[in-house]
């Protein structure tokens, strides 16, 4: 059996775009036959950029809840919140020190965040050598990340085989899995959505807020008698990635003939996002109203993940004579 391993940060509620660009693909993995999979709530790596612990802890039972609403199974695998398991901040420690400062000082991500951001802190100068712990901690093979994540994982492959050559054969070496193919969800206004762009649709809100988020996606002024252009459309570009083929192709043609508006459109994406996710919106209601569920599929997986880091520690420790 393989293990498949990902963290998720809790940066927030998770959106359309992380839905089908993430968590679907990654409960597909974790229901293979062959795999295992690790997923964990990476808040530690959150706390860098988010200082409210309240705002901390709302992001996290949000994440979860969504995980769990799409059908993760706790049972098979093993999901857990990456801050409950302190282990893995003393492993931290340990790569840390073979970890050489310019392979941490040239990251892009570091260098990237570090001219936007207002609060540079050491967290973020470290956050690839608290990635490499999550990872070769939990003895994971596989490791499935978006594309913006590779050179994390070339770091972390690279101080776990620094480690095997300096101590010993210690710990898994793991190969990334980039899915090149997973398409880039547009927000409501054409970019990628993206928390960051403040673009994007939550459909885990209520009914109301819903609908006013979906009537905001952005379109041109052509009158409503007038055709429209599908293919220039931003509620066009999001109803195809959750439509029918059949459904698609109506709209598509209702768009050519004119007598459509955008409302009309909009309305259509709103009521199929609806029936879409109507599931996984009672199941996302169910657990952020039952906090006590939530906690304990997580405190189920946290012991089970600690058991793991636990033993690789001691190899750890024992290589190192502490
Ligand atoms: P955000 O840009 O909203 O902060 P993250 O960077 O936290 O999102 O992304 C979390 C996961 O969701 C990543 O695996 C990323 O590839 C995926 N993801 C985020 N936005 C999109 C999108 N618009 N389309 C497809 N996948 C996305
Ligand atoms: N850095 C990842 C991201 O921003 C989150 C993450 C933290 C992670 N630890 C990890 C992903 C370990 C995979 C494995 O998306």
């Amino acid at each position: 059996m393989a293990r498949v391993l990902t963290g998720i940060q809790s940066s927030g509620r998770p959106h359309l775009g992380n839905i089908l660009g993430a968590i679907i693909p990654a409960i597909m993995l974790s229901k293979d036959v062959q795999n295992e999979a690790f997923f964990f709530i990476a808040d530690l790596h959150s706390f860098i950029t988010i200082k409210d612990p309240k705002q901390l802890i709302e992001n996290t039972k949000a994440t979860a809840a969504a995980w769990l609403a799409f059908g993760l199974d706790t049972q098979k695998n093993t999901f857990y919140r990456q801050s409950k398991i302190p282990e893995v901040c003393e492993l931290t420690w340990y790569l840390n020190c073979i970890t050489p400062f310019p392979m941490l000082a040239n990251a892009h991500s570091f260098k990237d965040k570090s001219e936007k951001l207002a609060d540079v802190n050491a967290g973020l100068f470290i956050y690839p050598v608290l990635m490499a712990s999550d990872i070769i901690g939990y003895n994971a093979d596989f490791v499935p990340v978006g594309k913006d994540q590779k050179q994390h994982l070339e770091m972390t492959r690279d101080i776990a085989i620094s480690f095997n050559h300096m101590y010993g054969n210690t710990f898994v070496v793991p190969e990334p899995i980039i899915d090149e193919r997973v398409m880039t969800i547009p927000g409501t206004d054409g970019q990628k959505m993206s928390k960051s762009y403040g673009n994007t649709i939550d459909i885990f809100l209520p009914d109301k807020k819903l609908r006013k988020v979906i009537m905001s996606i952005v379109t041109d002024s052509t009158r409503i008698e007038a055709p429209k252009n599908p293919d220039a459309d931003n509620v066009f570009s999001i109803y195809k990635v959750l439509a029918s083929e059949t459904k698609i192709s109506e709209m598509h043609s209702k768009y050519l003939a004119g007598n459509y508006g955008y409302g009309d459109a909009k309305q259509e994406l709103f009521e199929l996002i609806l029936r879409r996710f109507q599931n996984e919106r009672e199941a996302f209601n169910y657990y952020i109203s039952n906090q006590q569920e939530l906690e304990k599929r997580l405190q189920e997986g946290e012991e089970k993940a600690r058991v793991v880091i636990r033993e690789v520690l001691l190899r750890v420790r024992e290589k190192l004579k502490f």
